[in-house]
């Protein structure tokens, strides 16, 4: 009888658990054993491994972040840390591993998977910059969550005649700023992909003001070269007339925590149970995610260390509409 663990690692995205169960589930239809590892892999080099059963997965598909816990782990980075991974595996007869994660999740299950073992990754962060999947677990809620928080922004904004510089999550990527910018209809759209310079974004700015609008929203990835804290800060010591009051607010973790939705449980469901189907059909070293409505695989060593490329049209497009 075949054992398989599964785990969460990164950053926690809404619907991981609902991928986990429907590993867990899946993997017992097929009368396997299945281990769930808390805390991702630092939790697995400790030895955290515990059997899940049906129940112990219910009434978890509602809830956000992850019924194992995550963690980042830099252990994992080093040959010691990834021989310990895979002696707790042994020592236990399991055979195989589902990581769902995002970027530095997937390059810790490429590690183990370049030393024999066999894993596959299921593709969940806030930031779908992953590549091989148009979509990743957690990303649709995370936009809904800021985009109400832009609509609230929106509202106060327009009693004061104030701009917000709304700083959203993405280290590397700007498609979470990208969406909710053109759904919030922002002014602007600051992302790591295409530099914007603060004199770019004081023209939008004022040229909105000029243009008779009653606030300005700026969405600003976290990981752009000047994020929100660098652009208020640049326009206050170059005391540069805006137009409106300018003022900053950083959503931060609150996109992270919130109750997946619909979207997400069905995508975490989908992927998950795939992720199972793929290593019973000797399938592994892949990644599962979205291609259009279907469910892809793409080899891990193609997704490690390359980031989605941000399709810049989007772009394009949220300033031809900021009129
Ligand atoms: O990778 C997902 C993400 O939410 C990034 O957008 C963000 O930069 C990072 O995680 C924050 O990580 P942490 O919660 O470990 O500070």
């Amino acid at each position: 009888m075949k054992r398989l663990a599964v785990l969460t690692s990164g950053g926690d995205a809404p619907g991981m658990n609902a991928a986990i169960r429907a590993v867990t589930r899946m993997a017992l239809s097929m009368g396997w054993h299945v281990y769930g590892v808390r805390h991702g892999f630092s939790g697995l080099i400790k030895g955290e491994l515990e059997v899940l059963g049906a129940r112990d997965v219910g009434g978890i598909m509602q809830r956000g972040g992850t019924m194992l816990g995550s963690a980042r782990c830099a252990e994992m980075k080093t040959e010691a840390g990834q021989v310990e991974a895979l002696r707790q595996l042994g020592s236990r007869g399991i055979e195989a591993l589902v990581v769902i994660g995002g970027n530095g999740s997937q390059t810790g299950a490429h590690a183990l998977s370049r030393r024999g073992l066999h894993v596959v990754g299921v593709a969940s962060t806030i930031d779908n910059d992953l590549l091989g999947t148009d979509i990743t677990i957690g990303a649709t809620t995370a936009i809904d969550i800021a985009l109400e928080s832009i609509d609230r922004l929106g509202v106060t904004a327009s009693s004061h005649q104030r701009g917000f510089f709304v700083e959203v999550m993405g280290r590397d990527c700007g498609y979470l700023a990208t969406v909710v910018g053109i759904a919030g209809g922002a002014e602007a759209i600051v992302v790591p992909e295409q530099e914007m310079t603060p004199e770019e974004v004081a023209t939008e700015i004022r040229d909105a003001y000029e243009r008779g609008k009653s606030h300005a929203i700026v969405v600003v990835a976290e990981g752009a070269k000047h994020d929100a804290d660098a652009l208020a800060r640049y326009f206050i010591e170059h005391e540069a007339r805006l137009g409106f009051d300018m003022r900053v607010c950083k959503l931060g973790h609150v996109q992270r925590g919130g109750v997946p939705g619909a979207a997400d449980r069905l995508l975490a469901t989908r992927l998950g149970a795939a992720a199972v189907e793929q290593l019973a059909a000797g399938k592994h070293g892949i990644l599962v995610g979205m291609r259009g409505d279907e469910v892809a695989t793409t080899p891990l060593d193609q997704v490690v260390g390359a980031i989605k490329p941000l399709d810049t049209q989007l772009l394009k497009l949220a300033a031809v509409l900021a009129r």
